[in-house]
């Protein structure tokens, strides 16, 4: 492993409604290194995507620092976390959020338009597996195609690193492995570090380490010895 491409420091995240404060981070410390592919685990509520919002430049913290590189996220104005999403961060959700009017390939083709070294299009759709359903609009595709499609999407613009908030939650186990094929290649042949949040504990077995949340923070971190392939994950 090389430096850190992340490092967050006492990281809190208060959200107040009223006079009720809930306490969605209660002080995470985490570093995340190059190429690496984090698994976040943890029960409903326990504050993963809260963390994986802020360090994809979606939401603010309330104390703490988050650094990307040399760049302190907590410290940014709105102007630069816009920025910062643009060139460096690829999100991937649960619903794939297409454009149900464009096809697959238009669909991809519409972020090299804002992105200073974009892949060509039909590369990162190759790459995610989908050469032969690049003029499919999303109503011709299934779940799987259409997450790989915006993971094809989210790839295109070479970010430094993806965040995926349960990519494979409203997916079959089968569509889900290949899924997880695409965002293990995408980790391995572009090097791109990788957050990954499930609550499929399966998925555990192909990062190079686990967090486990609990209650706002991390209440354990597991390095694998052995990363399983995608295709060898079962659930
Ligand atoms: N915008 C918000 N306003 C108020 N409370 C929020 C907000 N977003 C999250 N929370 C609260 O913060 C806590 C952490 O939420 P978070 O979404 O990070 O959990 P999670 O681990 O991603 O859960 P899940 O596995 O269900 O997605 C929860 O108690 C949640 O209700
Ligand atoms: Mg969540």
């Amino acid at each position: 492993m090389t430096a850190p491409i992340f490092v967050a420091e006492a990281l809190t995240k208060v959200y107040r409604s009223g006079d009720v404060e809930i306490w969605a981070l209660r002080g995470i410390d985490l570093e995340l290194f190059e190429g690496e592919m984090a698994v976040f685990l943890g029960p409903s509520g326990s504050g993963k995507s809260t963390l994986l919002n802020i360090m994809g430049g979606l939401d603010q913290a309330s104390s703490g620092k988050v650094r990307f590189r040399d760049t302190d996220l907590t410290a940014c104005t709105e102007n630069q976390l816009t920025r910062y999403r643009r060139d460096h961060v690829g999100f991937i959700f649960q619903f794939y959020n297409l454009i149900p009017s464009l096809t697959a390939w238009e669909n991809v083709s519409l972020v090299t338009e804002i992105s200073r070294n974009p892949m060509n299009p039909g590369e990162a759709l190759e790459m995610v597996g989908l050469k032969d359903r690049m003029t499919h609009f999303p109503a011709q595709l299934s779940g799987g195609e259409q997450q790989r499609v915006a993971i094809a999407r989210a790839i295109v613009k070479r970010p430094e690193v993806m965040l995926c908030d349960e990519p494979t939650g409203a997916l079959d186990s089968k569509t889900g492995v290949l899924v997880l094929e695409a965002l293990s290649r995408v980790n391995t042949e572009l090097g791109t570090t990788m957050a990954l949040i499930t609550h499929n504990a399966a998925i555990r077995q192909i990062a190079h380490r686990v967090f486990s949340f609990h209650d706002g923070r991390i209440a354990e971190a597991h390095v694998n010895e052995r990363r399983a392939k995608a295709s060898e994950v079962v659930w």
